[in-house]
This record gives C-alpha cells, structure tokens and sequence, in this order.
C-alpha cells in the first residue's frame, strides 16, 4: 500500500513514472486506450513510442487503435485474444471503410503484461517507427486518433492477417502528445496495470455514457496511472457511434445525390423540353423538391462535419458555398417569373437565373464526386453515381441545345406574339 502511494503520488508531480495520455471510449468505459512517448523519444523527436489498448476479454471479437483521423490512411492496430491466453496484435493499413489489409510496415513488439489479465484484453505495444510512419510530430497536442471495436466471441487467432468483421463502434479523438511525454521505461504499462487496478479497487472508476453521441469527459479517475488526458476529444464533439454515423453518411451522400445529379438536372431539362403550358409549373415543383433534399442534405453534411476538420476539408467548403448560393436560386427564379408575366419580357434575371443556376448545379454534381472520394465510398456506389449523374447531365445539355437551336428565347417570344395568350398567362 505505501509503494502504490508512493508510485501514485511520483505520477502526480511527474516524476520518474512515465507519462500516460489516456482516452476512454465514451460508448464502453472498459474499453481504453494509453500512450507513452518516452523522454529521450519527446526531446529527440524520433524513436519508440508506447501505446496500450484494453477492453474485456469476453464478449469482444476485436479492439483497435490507429493513428489518423479517419481509417483511410490510418495505421491501424487490430488487437485479438490469440486462442492461447495471449494477444496478437496485427498491424494493418486502413485505406477506406472495408476491412483495412494487414502490413509489415510497423515495428512493434508487444510487451509484458499483455495477454488476457483478470478478464482484461490487454496489449500493451512498443512501436519503433509509428512516429515517422504517422509522420507524428511530438509537440502535437491535438493529434487525431481512431478507435473501433467488434462484439462477439473471442477471434482465438495467432494469424496476424486473420479476417476481422466490420466494426460496431468507432470514433475519433485526440491526444495531446505532450501530454503522453515522460519517462523512460522500457515498459510502461505494467506498474499502470497495478495502478489502474488500485483505483477499480478504490471506485473511482470513469463515467460511462450509453448513448455515445457525445464523447463523455472521463476527467477525475485519478487513478495515479500518469498524466490524464482522458475526454481530450471532448471539445471535438468527435466521437460518434458507427452505426448512426454511417447512416447519417448515407442519407446525406443520397439526398445531395438525388438533388444534385437527379431533380436540379430533371428540372432543368424541363424548363427546356416540357411542352404545353405547364413547365414553369412543373420546372418550380420539381426544383422545389431538390431545394427541400438539399436542405436536408445539408443538415446531414453538417452534423457529418460536426467533427470540425472535415469543415475545412475542400467538398464541405465548396457543398457550402453551393447551398449558400442557392438560396437565391428559386427567389430569382420566383421573381423572373412575375415580372415576365407583367412585362411579358425577360429580364436580366433570366439570364442570372440561368446561369447561376447552371454553375450550381454543375459545381454540386461535382462535389458529390469529391463526397464520394472523401467517404471513400465503394467503387459501385461511385460509378452508380457517375451514371445517373452523367446520364442526366448528358440529357440536360442536349435539351437546352436544343433549347438555342429552336432558336431559344427569341422563338417562343414570337410564338407568343402570334398566338394569343393561354389562360394562365404567357408562356416562357
Ligand atoms: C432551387 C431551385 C431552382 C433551381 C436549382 C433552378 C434551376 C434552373 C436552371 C438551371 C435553369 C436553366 C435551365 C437550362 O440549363 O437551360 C432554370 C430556368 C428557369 N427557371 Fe429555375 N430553378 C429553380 C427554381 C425556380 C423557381 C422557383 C422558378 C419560379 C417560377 C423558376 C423559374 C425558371 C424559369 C422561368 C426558367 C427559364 C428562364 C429563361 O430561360 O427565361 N426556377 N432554372
Ligand atoms: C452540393 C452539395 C453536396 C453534395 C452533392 C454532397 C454529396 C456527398 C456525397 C455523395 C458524399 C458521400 C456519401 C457516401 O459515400 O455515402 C458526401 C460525404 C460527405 N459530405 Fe457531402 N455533399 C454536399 C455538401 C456537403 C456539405 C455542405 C457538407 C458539410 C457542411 C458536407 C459534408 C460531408 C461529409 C463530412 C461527408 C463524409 C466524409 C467522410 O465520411 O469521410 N457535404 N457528400
Ligand atoms: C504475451 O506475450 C508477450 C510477448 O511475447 C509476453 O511478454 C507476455 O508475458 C505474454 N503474456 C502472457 C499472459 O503470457
């Protein structure tokens, strides 16, 4: 007892105990995962640095940590009981959301005190390259992580390329890496696992949040295992259910699609193509109708985005410069209709009109590709997008082609002089 005091109150003021940054994850506060980075790795900038990943040992299939802030691109690190009371921890290499493939790249060991400990799964890792790998600068204190797990039986795999089922959890958080700095052990974790135990021992266990929405600030666990930095990600509102979040990906990624490549197109075609009196009509319906799918879109992108890096990423920038030049669309549109009821001429808001809405439409279709490459979306769901948006674009130019080869505006104006006018006004 006076040895953990003393090892507790040594980790207080920082003293020869390494430093440890911790993250619970907000869904399952059994799950957690610490990091070192050693002294002599801190001030040189390069060399090993520790990380362990824990959760239950029953009732999980998988737990993994990787370095990055979403899985393509990220290192990845697949932790499994091993069928022999130990763990295997398998290096992969995330490139989308499948399963990421296994890779040699990373040297690591796995140390003493893995295994499965007191009904813990517990890897604790030295890592000699992750630092130039990750191209991780050590000063960072916002450096993105992610985490995911799987439910389910224990894989009992030695084989570190074994098949691993897609996750039912993930997030994203942040260490503070000066935070993790300290220390010079050439194993970290083991008097943490005496430490942590100690504190179950003592209650003071962290928060748990079922729900998950929000990443849950763990803070006061103090259980004397390091330097906390346990909820660092709570300002980042970035840690987020698989599940829902994959949801909220696809609805958004549909509804821009169906605006943007399928209604604003169709719409467009109509204005040009429709005959009889009711194109004006049918061309407002149908834009209304992609207005109102981008909106909701938009809120979907949004709540995507919640997760403040991806405002800064170049297809959020350009979906909100395209909604917020939208808006204007079905005003200008609105008005250009009654004054050329009035005037029975145009005006130069046709042509604004037009042309806006021509420049918007085209820069969404195109930013649904970029959606489609930042979510990493499957090659079909690509070219099914690809399709429908070409095949309606295709049908778009061709019918406002024929639009100016009938002689555009000129033509249905001279009509109008001849004939006289409909019940429901002029025609445009
Ligand atoms: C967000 C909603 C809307 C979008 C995205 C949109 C888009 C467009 C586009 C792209 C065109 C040109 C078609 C071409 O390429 O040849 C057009 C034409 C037109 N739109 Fe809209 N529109 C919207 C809402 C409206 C509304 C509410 C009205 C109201 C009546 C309207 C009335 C017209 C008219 C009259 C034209 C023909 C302009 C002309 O050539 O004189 N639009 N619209
Ligand atoms: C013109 C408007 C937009 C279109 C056509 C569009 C379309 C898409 C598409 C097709 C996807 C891929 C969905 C999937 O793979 O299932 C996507 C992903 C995404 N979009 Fe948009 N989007 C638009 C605007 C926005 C805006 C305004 C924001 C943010 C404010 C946003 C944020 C996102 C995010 C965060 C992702 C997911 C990226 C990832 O998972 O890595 N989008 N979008
Ligand atoms: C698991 O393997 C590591 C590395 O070989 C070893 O240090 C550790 O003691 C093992 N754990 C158990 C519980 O056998």
């Amino acid at each position: 007892m006076r040895w953990k005091l003393a090892t507790a109150f040594a980790s207080l003021i920082g003293l020869s105990t390494a430093q440890l940054a911790r993250y619970v994850a907000p869904s399952d506060s059994s799950v957690s995962f610490s990091l070192n980075i050693p002294s002599s790795t801190a001030s040189s900038g390069s060399g090993a640095i520790f990380f362990q990943v824990r959760g239950p040992a029953s009732g999980k299939q998988w737990i993994a940590l990787g370095i990055g802030s979403r899985m393509a691109g990220a290192h990845i690190f697949v932790v499994y009981a091993d069928g022999s009371g130990n763990v295997t921890v398998s290096a992969r290499a995330g490139q989308g959301h499948f399963e990421p493939e296994f890779t040699s790249d990373a040297t690591i060991t796995v140390l003493d005190g893995s295994g499965i400990v007191g009904g813990s799964l517990i890897a604790n890792v030295r890592c000699d390259n992750c630092l130039s790998l990750a191209e991780l600068s050590v000063t960072n204190t916002r450096s993105s992580w992610i985490w995911a797990d799987k439910d389910g039986s224990a894989l009992d795999s030695s084989d570190v390329e074994a098949n691993i089922q897609q996750h039912d959890r993930t997030g994203v958080f942040t260490f503070d890496l000066t935070a993790a700095a300290g220390g010079d052990s050439v194993n970290p974790f083991v008097e943490s696992v005496q430490s942590s135990t100690s504190a179950a021992a003592t209650g003071t266990g962290t928060r748990t949040s079922s729900g998950g929405s929000a990443p849950t600030s763990t803070g006061g666990n103090g259980n004397g295992d390091g330097n906390q930095n346990v909820g660092s990600g709570s300002s980042d509102g970035s840690t987020s259910e698989a599940s829902s979040m994959s949801k909220m990906l696809k609805i958004h990624g549909i509804l821009m699609g169906l605006a943007f490549a399928v209604f604003f197109p169709l719409g467009s075609v109509i204005i040009r193509l429709m005959p009889g009196p009711h194109k004006v009509d049918a061309h407002m319906a149908v834009q209304f109708i992609g207005f109102g799918l981008s909106i909701a879109g938009l809120a979907y992108g949004v709540m995507l985005a919640q997760d403040l890096r991806y405002l800064k990423e170049t297809h959020a920038i350009i979906g909100m410069v395209v909604m917020g030049g939208l808006f204007f669309q079905p005003i200008v549109g609105l008005i250009h209709h009654w004054l050329f009821k009035a005037k029975g001429r145009r005006t130069i808001l046709a042509y604004i009109h037009t042309y806006w809405g021509r420049g918007l439409i085209i820069l969404g279709i195109i930013n649904g590709g970029l959606g489609l490459q930042l979510a990493d979306n499957t090659t079909g769901g690509t070219i099914a997008y690809s399709v429908v948006a070409g095949v309606l674009g295709l049908a778009w130019l061709a019918a406002s082609a024929l639009y100016y080869i009938r002689g555009g505006s000129k033509a249905v104006l001279n009509a109008k002089l001849e004939k006289p006018l409909s019940a429901d006004g002029l025609r445009e």
